[in-house]
């Protein structure tokens, strides 16, 4: 397995934490990139190492020349896979096109149910008794790619966000090194919406 990979993270880092502590996805991790500055994942990729840069929107003139820096700056560092830890842009054409197939996000729903930036919220306030975490390919739209692994959670009837939430991220902390890996390891083969998943590493 090589390639180097960046995460772009927005947050508290945890799924960030648990693709570093991946011995296997671990040690490809080159670069953790944020779009805030006080972001706690930062601290957590000088922690562990790893060369960290922030890319602030508000510098740029348009979403697009946002779009266009980050995607050279990712390019000019030799990314090969983009995972989105808790990332809280839209990821545009130069992004999505330069990086297709390569690009993996983690949600805290069981897509296509509950996409955008509350839901946990969402399923809570619809009364699901079932939620979940997703990790799927990125494509241009939101929260909406070919998906490649799920894991239910149960609603408990005593939950609010963040008791939900920390137990869709313990789901999260498996599933994304899990996905990763196969990335990583050329496992994936997409054929329109429908990921296969190869058991050996192909050629
Ligand atoms: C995760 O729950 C992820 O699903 C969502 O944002 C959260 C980020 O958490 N997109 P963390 O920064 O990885 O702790």
């Amino acid at each position: 397995m090589d390639g180097r990979i960046a995460v772009l993270a927005s947050g508290a880092g945890s799924n960030l934490q648990a693709l570093l502590d991946d011995p296997e996805v671990g040690p490809h991790i080159a670069l953790v990139l944020s779009d805030r500055r006080e972001a706690p994942a930062l601290d957590r990729a000088g922690a562990a190492g790893v060369e960290t840069a922030v890319l602030e929107p508000g510098a740029f003139a348009s979403r697009e020349d946002f779009d266009r820096a980050l995607a050279a700056f990712l390019e000019e560092r030799g990314i090969a896979f983009v995972l989105l830890a808790g990332f809280m842009r839209i990821l545009g054409p130069h992004v999505v096109g330069g990086f297709a197939e390569r690009i993996l996000n983690v949600h805290p729903a069981l897509l296509p149910a509950f996409p955008g930036a509350h839901a946990v919220r969402d399923a809570l306030s619809w009364g699901v008794r079932v939620t979940g975490a997703t990790v799927h390919l990125v494509d241009g739209d939101v929260d909406h790619g070919p998906i490649v692994l799920q894991e239910p959670v149960p609603v408990h009837p005593d939950d609010d966000e963040l008791s939900l939430h920390r137990r869709i991220q313990e789901a999260e902390h498996r599933l994304f090194p899990e996905a990763a890996r196969m990335l990583l390891g050329g496992r994936l083969k997409v054929e329109g919406r429908l990921v296969h998943i190869l058991k050996d590493v192909p050629g």
